[in-house]
């Protein structure tokens, strides 16, 4: 761990907190602080410039946390102490006296609105603009219907969901210590709504930190709950204790691990760019690049003929993603058909008003979809069968 990294562990919660809304409410509006920077400035300042960096800082603060302005320029000057000092002073002033605009609808960064278009259309990025702006709502899975129905707050969009406007600490809403639920976007909700109830044994592939594994097992599926992450599975581990569900778990890398006989339904809920993510992690849009896209489809497409060589003839395989990016979930679908004939697609039903399925039978969530009632994560989600009873 760099210093840096260590720094940030030791800060006390509501410090660490703060720096990290912070840094949130920078990374939601990166491109259009630039804009508001280089239009203030005489002389354009270089990307990685320290005044570039404590200026978009204080800008956000301003507009995304309303931090009075004696505070913005109290905390951002001791930054440049010894260094662009005056500089910084003088465009934070001259921004201050101008007026900050709102931006309600901010720009991401250029290669993934690009990105974005080209697979979804202009509408589909002005959504996201407005998605990016505010924090997400809260979602809640239920373990069951009898602790949803008691649960006091909320619209419920599916079975088993609570939507709630709570940006608190979720471990002060009702339910939490009882492990009646737990958090998850609906859209993460999804793929283990398409396992067929039938299925007895089911393996979650790729399964920490468990939102899926526990849907699975208070499904009452037999669930073995697979991942090579040590640290991740104890953090499965302990949300299973929470809820009392019960699932075995094993660590292992799923390219070289084989189950003693395959299953009744196998959830691959593959590691990928996470861009449907980017309303609560900002910091997605920066890392996923074409290459690291590329990479990483790569890998789905190494996880997928695993998985299917662990389903049952006439059993379930049930692809998702969090991701924005058809080469991680559309194009992986048909590059896997194509090699593996002996599955098909089953069509998805409508899970959540507002999430037509796709002509080719999967779930693409979009920005734009349930806007009205506070959006969801993007995402992809794929149910194949394959043959032979
Ligand atoms: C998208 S996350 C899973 C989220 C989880 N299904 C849930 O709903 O909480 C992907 C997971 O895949 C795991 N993973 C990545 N590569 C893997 C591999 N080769 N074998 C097993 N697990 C892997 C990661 O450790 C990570 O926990």
């Amino acid at each position: 761990m760099d210093n840096a990294a260590q720094a940030a562990r030791d800060l006390p919660p509501a410090d660490a907190a703060l720096a990290s809304a912070i840094a949130g409410e920078t990374l939601r509006r990166l491109p259009d602080l630039d804009a508001l920077i280089d239009g203030a400035t005489k002389q354009p300042l270089p990307d990685d410039a320290k005044a570039r960096m404590v200026l978009r800082l204080a800008l956000a603060q301003k507009i995304g946390l309303g931090t009075p302005d004696h505070a913005l320029v109290s905390t951002a000057l001791p930054l440049v102490d010894g260094g662009p000092r005056r500089l910084v002073h003088g465009v934070l002033g001259t921004l201050l006296r101008k007026g900050i605009p709102q931006i309600d609808a901010p720009a991401l960064p250029e290669a993934v609105e690009d990105r974005w278009r080209a697979a979804w259309g202009e509408e589909v990025v002005q959504a996201a603009r407005r998605a990016i702006a505010n924090r997400p709502a809260l979602d809640l899975s239920f373990a069951d219907a009898a602790a949803e129905s008691e649960f006091p707050e909320g619209a419920s969009l599916a079975p088993l969901h609570r939507r709630l406007d709570a940006h608190g600490s979720v471990t002060m809403l009702p339910g939490f210590g009882e492990g009646h639920w737990w958090v998850q976007d609906l859209a993460s909700s999804l793929p283990a709504r398409l396992i067929p109830q039938t299925a007895k044994r089911v393996l979650d592939a790729c399964a920490a930190p468990g939102g899926k594994t526990m849907q699975l097992a208070a499904a009452s599926h037999e669930v073995t709950a697979l991942d090579r992450s040590e640290s991740r599975l104890a953090r499965l581990a302990d949300n299973l204790a929470r809820t009392g569900l019960k699932a075995e778990t094993v660590v292992a890398d799923a390219l070289d691990w084989s189950p003693a006989e395959p299953f009744d339904a196998v959830l691959l809920d593959a590691p990928c760019s996470a861009t449907g993510t980017f309303r609560r992690h900002p910091e997605v849009l920066y890392r996923a690049r074409r290459d690291i896209i590329e990479q990483s489809a790569d890998l789905q497409s190494r996880l997928l003929a695993r998985a299917a060589s662990w389903v049952k003839p006439g059993g379930s395989l049930v692809y998702a993603v969090c991701s924005l990016e058809p080469g991680e979930g559309e194009e992986r679908i048909e590059a896997m058909l194509a090699d593996f004939p002996e599955f098909r697609i089953e069509p998805a039903p409508a899970l959540v008003d507002g999430v037509t399925p796709h002509p080719r039978g999967w779930l693409r969530v979009l920005p734009g979809m349930l806007e009205g009632e506070g959006g969801l994560d993007g995402f992809f989600t794929a149910h194949l069968v394959r043959s032979g009873a």
